[in-house]
């Protein structure tokens, strides 16, 4: 869960590691590192904390550079401190490695090299690879040697390599971590993810598991372990190199949020070339699916809970949600006609990989919900939906969730014109009132001074509480995720039927209640829970599409099935202002990391 950005070129690149692996801390800013590869020599630069630390040092750096590996760390194995942050050398300073994942098999290696003389000087399972690839360095050529250590270890990886005695020449091997080259002009980019390197070129060669390649800028080649030449396509990316810029905002959480109308826009055209074939599948196949899988993580999670009361009540096809994490573990009794569903931003979450992976050794065709093209889960899927939300760059996921809602919604309709629940004139008008979500968003920004304003009142607070019915219920739970993760405050989630039974007990004078209040035939229970819990104390502020509610924070009515949507960013303004008036760090709260490729 680390970011990875490496050059090799004719280009100086010091400042353009620096560069991309700002982009790139959303993976992990315990500690940051690079080694720049000059006059004969590497030199190793590390900083605890951020990139911007990093950045003094290698500023004070004199002469240029061509060929660079860096790093930014979110620490799994060793504390954040600079002996365990990246890159990682070997016993005589020839060999410098950066690595994204985990090596399982790091104890048993490290157990054998040290009975041969090797001394470590971290806690990490990283630095193996570097005193591994000096040892088969004996008897191989860097190339060799590289590929023989590939061999050796086992887990997820990402890795980069540098050797003093070959200037100029980066290898690298990805196994279950992303890695992707960035090819420009004059060199070659590897990266974690394609920001790093958007600014310099849009031409990105997605590595898949099992590659290595060996980069001497301009030029690469990609084969396997046993050097077997392997062809991977050049794709053009097309997101705008703008999009991951802060573009005046004072944070990307915030200005990511203001994108939604505009992903939502992009999300919806795309999504209207795919209903002519059913979304990759025909109207035949869509009659033979008898159920639905739904599995993802986090905020996906919540958008795959979303979703499900949408395809059951529009498509009436049974869903099951869960978290990949659980559902990767649990001994599952496939039902071999039901279609598994992941959704993924950045289509590289490790639990999210291992579910497919359970479901297609079932024999179940994977469809996914994805942000990012060439990412490992739209790999291993039979049919990828994308949403085009261009670059997510904050660990808070905003607009990725809305567009997640945006393809599951228009697949649920678009199924359910295809069972033959819906009629041509029905499906239409739906469909109409999902392509009037853009502008139904923007009424909603609008409001943000607003809700800023009831924010501050609040933010003080310790405890919060959301609750809401049916499909708004997902988004309590994913209003309270937004503000546990960049506020660190604690907040719970709650179908609003359930709170009698228990969770009503922690509401005292004051305590912060977020209702979602929609309308419809469960309105009149959703005011009657807001009246319980007022009894009790609770400064109540209610979220509606209804406008006879009055001291409301009103979002727009158009169909019920767009009111998660709209009242989710109601949600994201009040978890950002709070986090600000808190002064948290929005972008980078603690402890996470945007993409998380470990399990
Ligand atoms: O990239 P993914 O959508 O697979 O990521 C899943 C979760 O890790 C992610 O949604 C996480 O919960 C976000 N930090 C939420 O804001």
């Amino acid at each position: 869960m680390c970011g990875i950005v490496a050059y090799s070129g004719k280009q100086d690149c010091a400042k353009l590691i620096i560069e991309g692996l700002k982009k790139l801390e959303y993976r992990g800013y315990d500690s940051a590192g690079i080694s720049l590869q000059k006059d004969n020599k590497i030199i190793t630069l590390k900083a605890l904390g951020r990139v911007d630390n990093l950045e003094i040092l290698v500023n004070k750096e004199k002469g240029q550079c061509f060929c660079a590996i860096g790093h930014t760390r979110w620490a799994t194995h060793g504390k954040p401190c600079v002996e365990n942050s990246h890159p990682h050398n070997d016993c005589h300073n020839q060999i410098s490695i950066v690595h994204n994942g985990i090596i399982e098999n790091y104890a048993s290696l490290k157990a054998e090299l040290e009975a041969k003389g090797h001394i470590f000087k971290s806690q990490t399972d990283t630095e193996v690879v570097a005193h591994l690839i000096e040892e088969n360095l004996k008897t191989l050529d860097f190339t060799h040697a590289f590929c023989q250590t590939i061999k050796q270890i086992r887990g997820a990886y990402a890795i980069c390599a540098l050797y003093v005695k070959e200037p100029g020449k980066i290898m690298v091997a990805k196994n279950q971590s992303p890695m992707v080259l960035g090819v420009a002009k004059e060199g070659v980019f590897l990266a974690s993810d394609v920001p790093a390197f958007l600014e310099h070129t849009n031409k990105a060669v997605f590595l898949e598991d099992g590659d290595i390649a060996q980069i001497e800028g301009p030029f690469y080649k990609i084969f396997d372990a046993e050097l077997k030449e392997q062809t991977r396509k050049v794709n053009e990316v097309n997101w705008d190199f703008t999009t991951a810029q802060k573009g005046g905002y004072a944070h990307f959480m915030l200005k990511e949020i203001h994108e939604q109308p505009q992903s939502a826009q992009d999300t919806l055209l795309t999504l209207k070339a795919g209903l002519k074939d059913s979304f990759g599948l025909t109207k035949e196949e869509a009659k033979k699916i008898k159920g639905i899988y739904l599995v993802a993580c986090g905020t996906a999670y919540h958008a795959a809970l979303c979703a499900k009361y949408m395809l059951e009540d529009y498509a009436q096809i049974p869903v099951e949600v869960e978290t990949a994490s659980e559902f990767k573990y649990r001994k599952i009794a496939f039902c071999k006609d039901w279609l598994f569903i992941a959704v993924s931003q950045s289509g590289e979450t490790a639990d999210t990989i291992a579910a497919i992976k359970n479901a297609k050794a079932a024999g179940l065709k994977v469809m996914s919900v994805c942000n990012v093209l060439g990412s490992t889960i739209t790999r291993l899927s039979d049919i990828t939906l994308y949403t085009h939300c261009g670059p997510e760059i904050s660990v808070a996921s905003t607009k990725a969730f809305t567009s997640q809602l945006v393809v599951l919604y228009s697949f649920a309709l678009n199924l359910s014109f295809a069972l033959g629940h819906l009629e041509k004139a029905s499906f239409d008008k739906f469909y109409t009132s999902l392509e009037k979500l853009p502008k139904l968003m923007k009424q909603v920004l609008v409001q943000e001074e607003k809700i800023k304003q009831i924010a501050k009142k609040i933010y003080a607070k310790n405890d919060f509480i959301f609750l809401g019915r049916n499909s708004a219920y997902p988004i309590a739970l994913e209003g309270a995720l937004k503000l546990k993760e960049i506020s660190y405050l604690h907040a719970e989630g709650f179908a609003a039927g359930e709170i009698k039974h228990g969770p009503i007990a922690v509401i005292e004078e004051g305590t912060p209640v977020l209702a979602l209040v929609a309308k419809g035939p469960l309105e009149e229970k959703m005011l009657s829970n807001c009246q319980e819990v007022k009894a009790r104390g609770a400064a109540l502020i209610t979220i509606s599409d209804d406008m006879a509610l009055t001291d409301a924070v009103q979002v727009p009515f158009e169909q019920e099935f767009l009111f998660p949507i709209l009242s989710a960013i109601v949600l994201q303004f009040f978890a950002y202002y709070i986090a600000v008036f808190r002064g948290r760090d929005v972008d980078r709260p603690r402890n996470l990391a945007k993409s998380v490729t470990v399990e």
